[in-house]
């Protein structure tokens, strides 16, 4: 087996290696003066089971030019198998057309990766479970739940808490928290828009009053979302709100608005390498998924059961 690394997260792709106990293979994955990637491999790779380790996070064009480019060269490079490992797939939530006349480029990037060679896809909480079916190749999707409800569980275990999610379209992944938290009550926040042009309105759907809530999603991005929905839970009496994110994506003004929410802690995965911002934020923690996609890959690599990581 062997594990090679875009640049879009090289720590998290140091880590991995770290935990499976092999080195990056030796590649160079660069620009030309115009920006055009450029792959080097400078070892032998026939023959070999190949993990490439890269998010397609900001800027997203580049890190995705540079995973098809890596898959390409070890593609002509003779890999025997090439599984490429999105620990955060960009352009997920294009995963249908909202309107006439607009693309599905979830749907676009799967064929891409697909046609550039690779043989299999491991991602980390796609946005939508049926991106799955946008590949024709086999395609795991890990959860990063087990290691948000361990941590949850070692800092707010002890506190009545209530599981929430931000929006109705989150429910199935707020749920799957909540059973692995000893089944913990669950509430959503309902937002609606009764009128075009009228404000949006939060309902809170459960009583949380009291609960320290943890809100769970996929992504945050600009962070309205998940700002919003904090506030509107502690106007309905939580105790206190932290969020658990697999996805910081943290676009703009987002560490700003987290820092200045009614957010207790915001706590995120590495799957996206955090910005500077980021990292200074007193608000805002990381925790890591390198152990998840490690074991992961081993077990690929050995032909072995993925899906029993989450019993
Ligand atoms: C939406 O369906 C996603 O699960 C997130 O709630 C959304 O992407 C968050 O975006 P933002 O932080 O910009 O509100």
């Amino acid at each position: 087996m062997k594990l090679m690394a875009g640049n879009s997260n090289l720590p998290l792709a140091r880590a991995i290696a770290g935990y499976l106990e092999q080195p990056l293979t030796d590649a160079a994955v660069r620009r030309f003066a115009d920006e055009e990637v450029f792959v080097e491999i400078n070892e032998n790779v026939r023959g070999e089971d190949v993990f490439v380790l890269q998010s397609t996070s900001y800027p997203c064009n580049d890190n995705l030019m540079e995973l098809l480019i890596c898959i390409d060269a070890l593609r002509r490079a003779s890999a025997k198998r090439i599984t490429a490992v999105v620990p955060y797939f960009g352009y997920a939530r294009q995963d249908r057309k909202p309107g006439p006349r607009t693309p599905i480029s979830a749907k676009l990037v799967a064929n891409l990766i697909t046609t550039a060679g690779a043989d299999r896809v491991l991602a980390v909480d796609l946005h939508a479970g049926q991106i799955q079916g946008f590949f024709d190749i086999p395609t795991d999707n890990l959860f990063a739940a087990p290691v948000m409800a361990a941590d949850i569980q070692a800092r707010y275990g002890d506190k009545p808490l209530m599981v929430v999610s931000p929006d109705v379209g989150g429910v199935v992944r707020a749920r799957a928290l909540a059973k692995r938290l000893d089944n913990a009550p669950l509430a959503i926040v309902d937002k609606r828009r009764d009128k075009p042009g009228q404000s949006e309105v939060m309902n809170i759907i459960g009583d949380v009053k009291g609960r320290a809530c943890i809100l769970i999603d996929d992504i945050i991005d600009s962070g309205g979302t998940l700002c919003n929905a904090a506030q509107a839970l502690m106007d309905a009496g939580a105790a206190s709100v932290t969020a658990y994110i697999t996805h910081g994506v943290l676009s703009g003004a987002a560490v700003a608005r987290v820092n200045s929410s009614a957010l207790k802690e915001l706590v995120i995965t590495d799957s996206i390498l955090p910005t500077e911002a980021t990292q200074a934020s007193d608000r805002i923690r990381i925790i890591t998924i390198a152990p998840l996609i490690g074991e992961a890959v081993r077990r690929i690599a050995d032909e072995s059961s993925v899906s029993s990581l989450f019993d």
